[in-house]
């Protein structure tokens, strides 16, 4: 048992879990704990045990608990050669792989009190210029903490906290209000701002810079590498991942690094099937062999290994898994989950909105008969068999997809036809 495991601590945390709906068990149980030592010994409690009733007891004590345990510490430019180095090599790359009006999507993982966000959004209108920056940029800026979020909403910033910005931006960004530094309110507004829990919720998508800087460094080893299988995910094959100068890969091979000293990395390898079961959060760990995980994986390997292209779409038509046969044939890429599929060249045979409206009124499986997919090395015909998923109260929570190439049997077909006629000819001629 590790050393830190301590059965009162572990009730606490259960505790929170239950009531509060705040997962903590995420979190290195060294550092949390030292976090909630200094709560008690504010409130003069020495026992988790005892701190745990104080906290039945008072309800407010939760938000107050929050402050102590979720570190907000932040500051703009940390790390300045870090984002030197990022304004002058990383920004042009990413300018580089677009298309002069493509949108560029950047998200700022556990942002703090939004310095990091503000950050980018400044080096971003330095390079693109105001303009192209309203029309092309989006920044997502994400935490758990609400109180830290609401703060950064508001991006006004204390002297001290602003003493990392360049002298020159400082008064080109930012006016001076009383005491405060208050960012420039249009482009304040264009930073999204969102509770977002990296441990559990849903990476976004197409991301093409995530700065997630000093926040895995709080999280267990399992835990982080969870995240890690999200980010891949989240970014474009092109994408970068800007981490804090503490922190280091824990699932090497799917990050490349393009600079270990500034912590910045691309995509490296492919995420593979059971990467993608770890996206999702009631399958988080990778190697417990339990009866059930090893039911799991002849599962997921008989999915991925089939000889018929599968894939799995949720209630809403957006692509959750395909199978390496579905990847070939409809040119599927990891950064393609998660997509509507309406949106993706397999949108071009199945009619994602009819498709779901059909599954919700007849709750059957379908069969699509003879379609015909046209690429540029010719046409292949498909059967399409359809298997509506439903939860246990009847729910539609999406549908499996198996295609059935039929492209021989047509031919086939065709060349019957032919000899029939021939036949025909020969017997007439008799
Ligand atoms: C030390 S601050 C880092 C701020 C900023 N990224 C930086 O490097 O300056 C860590 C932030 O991560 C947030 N955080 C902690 N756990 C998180 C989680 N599971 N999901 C999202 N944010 C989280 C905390 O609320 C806190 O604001």
């Amino acid at each position: 048992m590790s050393e830190d495991y301590n059965p009162d601590f572990e009730t606490l945390l259960s505790y929170l879990k239950q009531n509060c709906g705040c997962d903590l068990t995420f979190y290195k149980r060294d550092s949390l704990m030292r976090r909630f030592q200094r709560r008690m010994r504010d409130l003069k409690i020495d026992s988790y045990t005892n701190y745990l009733q104080y906290l039945q007891r008072h309800p407010n004590e939760y938000t107050t608990l929050l402050d102590t345990i979720f570190i907000n510490f932040s500051g703009f430019f940390r790390d300045r050669d870090c984002w030197t180095y990022l304004a002058s090599t990383i920004i042009p790359q990413i300018i580089a792989n677009k298309q002069p009006q493509e949108k560029i999507r950047v998200w700022s993982a556990g942002c703090a009190y939004g310095q990091e966000a503000y950050t980018l959004l400044i080096l971003l209108v330095e390079t693109l210029g105001i303009e192209q920056y309203l029309e092309r940029v989006q920044i997502f800026a994400t935490d758990v903490d609400d109180s830290a979020l609401t703060l950064a909403r508001r991006a006004s910033y204390s002297e001290e906290e602003v003493v990392g910005i360049p002298i020159e931006l400082l008064s080109k960004y930012f006016h001076k209000n009383e005491q405060r530094y208050v960012l420039d309110p249009k482009l304040r507004s264009t930073i999204v701002f969102g509770r977002h829990n990296l441990t559990i919720n849903a990476p976004m998508s197409k991301i093409d810079l995530l700065v997630c800087r000093n926040v895995l460094i709080y999280l267990h080893v399992k835990t982080q590498a969870s995240v890690l299988v999200r980010f891949h995910f989240a970014l474009t094959n092109k994408g970068f991942l800007f981490l804090g100068n503490a922190e280091s890969l824990t699932n090497k091979e799917i990050f490349t690094p393009v600079s270990l000293k500034h912590r910045i990395y691309t995509k490296g390898q492919s995420l593979t099937l059971e990467d993608h079961f770890l996206i999702r959060p009631q399958t988080r760990t990778k190697t417990v062999l339990d009866p059930l995980s090893t039911q799991t994986l002849v599962w997921q390997t008989a999915f991925e290994k089939s000889a018929f292209p599968q894939l799995a779409i949720d209630a809403k038509g957006y692509l959750i898994v395909a199978n390496d046969q579905a990847c070939k044939l409809f040119s599927i890429q990891n950064s393609d989950l998660g997509t509507f599929i309406q949106n993706l060249e397999l949108g071009r045979i199945i009619k994602a909105l009819a498709l779901i409206r059909q599954l919700n009124r007849e709750r059957r499986a379908l069969k699509k008969q003879n379609i015909e997919w046209v690429t540029e090395i010719g046409t292949t015909h498909l059967d399409i068999y359809i298997q509506p998923i439903l939860d246990t109260s009847g729910t539609l929570i999406g549908a499996n997809l198996t295609f059935i190439d039929i492209t021989k049997y047509i031919h086939l077909d065709l060349e019957l036809e032919h000899l029939r006629l021939k036949l025909a000819k020969i017997s007439n001629g008799l």
